[in-house]
């Protein structure tokens, strides 16, 4: 009886051990979904959630690099995510 109860406990922490492994493989897919994506991909998808946002030809470079650092907070992007969403709009 005993033996059986710690082989079912070894058992179950292989099954969790899986699913976290599981779990670390699936988060790294979607960051690697979002790495794929295009400035202008992202730029669509999470700046224009809150309102029209200018077009690229509105700020210079050194005005967008403040945007992007102002909007990054509000948008709740990665540095990654930032970085090209104002190189899309630096073009
Ligand atoms: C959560 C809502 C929200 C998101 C997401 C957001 N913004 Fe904004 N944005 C605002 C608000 C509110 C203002 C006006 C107040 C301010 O400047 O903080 C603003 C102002 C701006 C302005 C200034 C407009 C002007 O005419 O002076 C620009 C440019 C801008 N956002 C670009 C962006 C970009 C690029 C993104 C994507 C990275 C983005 N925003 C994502 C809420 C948001």
């Amino acid at each position: 009886m005993k033996k059986i109860k710690t082989r079912t406990r070894g058992w179950i922490m292989i099954i969790g051990m899986i699913a976290v492994i599981a779990l670390i493989f699936t988060s790294c897919a979607e960051n690697e979904k979002i790495a794929a994506k295009s400035g202008a991909q992202l730029w669509a998808e999470n700046c224009q959630r809150c309102h029209n946002t200018p077009s690229p030809s509105a700020f210079s470079h050194e005005q967008w690099k403040t945007v992007g650092l102002h909007m990054q907070t509000r948008a709740q992007l990665t540095d990654k995510e930032r970085d090209k969403i104002i190189a899309f709009l630096q073009q």
